[in-house]
């Protein structure tokens, strides 16, 4: 049977009609980032370009993406959990609110990444790792005549008053971290009676962790406490700024990943996880100048990334400071005893 002028028509206009409509995208997926927003958003083209799947990202510290999921616990808008220190995402594991998965890429891992998967039931992943430390501004320091700190115990002398900042551990993990590191390294009184005092010395509490190293590029604060990698990174765009590895030793986080428990994308939240633990996904950090050392043991360390072997670093037991009472009862208590302190 010959076509006829109008079903030869019809079928030009259905054509250019696909023709012209946007591809399909492949499944949707919605991500809680709490790494820099630079790794996040390199992580969300890359992962839509890749899979086709629609990424609806958004990015929040580590502490308040644990109070979202808490928050979130009958009805997750969340899919998966990507970054953000290892303490919270362990807590929101022994809460249930994050669901039991195996990665393919487990065997693959570095020890505290598998790790870190084992303490919490297979409910979180290691992803990269990172030191604690502060930077400073040497131009600033240079102007005011002071000294350069070495120690954690240099930043609460008084001739800093007013010089450092660091984050509220209620929303960051960042500082979280850093108040697990002194109760660890000094014991739980003499770590506060060290907040107390530094607490005169700092100029502000942010939001985010890697916001006093930030503050003190743009020359708003001195010294910043925050993770060495996030000061590199600083270092890297030509900032003044200098990273220090705390004399007396320092604490470390386990960035890590884990899939909302109810996630409603969940086959895709599988996929993210794949693509997450992949070595050449992870060597790609470097683009967004993330400086962590990644947790896959084929993926590429950044040049400038700090060399965990030496460093000294606490036998940090994550066990006990990512356990939801451990921290409840840390952060009631610096509510109580700092925050509240005239300066
Ligand atoms: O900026 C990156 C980073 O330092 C991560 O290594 C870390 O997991 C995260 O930020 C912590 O951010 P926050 O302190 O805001 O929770």
């Amino acid at each position: 049977m010959k076509n006829s002028p109008y079903i030869l028509s019809l079928a030009f206009a259905t054509a250019a009609t696909f023709c012209a409509a946007p591809a399909m995208a492949k499944g949707k997926l919605n991500v809680l980032c709490s790494t820099d927003t630079d790794w996040c958003s390199l992580m969300e083209t890359s992962f839509e370009a890749e899979t086709g799947i629609d990424v609806s990202l958004i990015r929040k510290s580590s502490g308040e993406a644990y109070a979202q999921l808490r928050a979130e616990a009958q009805n997750p808008k969340i899919d998966i959990w990507w970054g953000g220190t290892g303490d919270p995402h362990l807590q929101a594991a022994a809460e249930k609110l994050t669901q039991v998965y195996k990665p393919k890429a487990l065997p693959n891992l570095r020890d505290w990444a598998q790790n870190q998967a084992k303490v919490s039931g297979y409910r979180t992943v290691g992803v990269y790792a990172g030191a604690l430390g502060f930077g400073y501004n040497e131009d600033i320091l240079k102007s005011k005549g002071l000294p350069a700190p070495q120690c954690w115990k240099d930043l609460a002398k008084p001739i800093y008053k007013g010089e450092v900042q660091i984050a509220n551990p209620n929303s960051s993990g960042t500082s979280y971290t850093a108040l697990a590191t002194f109760v660890q390294m000094m014991g739980e009184d003499q770590a506060f009676d060290f907040l107390a005092q530094l607490h005169k010395n700092i100029n502000q509490y942010t939001k985010s962790g890697s916001a006093p190293i930030k503050a003190a590029s743009n020359g708003e604060t001195a010294i910043g406490i925050t993770f060495i990698h996030d000061i590199v990174k600083q270092v890297k765009k030509g900032y003044p700024v200098k990273a220090v590895a705390p004399c007396e030793g320092t604490g470390y986080e386990v960035g890590s990943m884990s899939i909302v428990k109810g996630a409603r994308h969940l086959k895709e939240a599988k996929i993210w996880a794949e693509f997450a633990l992949r070595p050449d996904i992870q060597t790609m950090a470097e683009k967004a100048n993330a400086y962590q050392v990644p947790s896959n043991k084929s993926a590429t360390t950044p040049p400038g990334a700090p060399d965990f072997d030496t460093l000294k670093l606490i036998d940090y037991d994550f066990a006990k400071y990512g356990a939801a009472d451990t921290r409840q009862h840390l952060l009631q208590r610096w509510d109580n005893e700092i925050k509240s302190l005239p300066r």
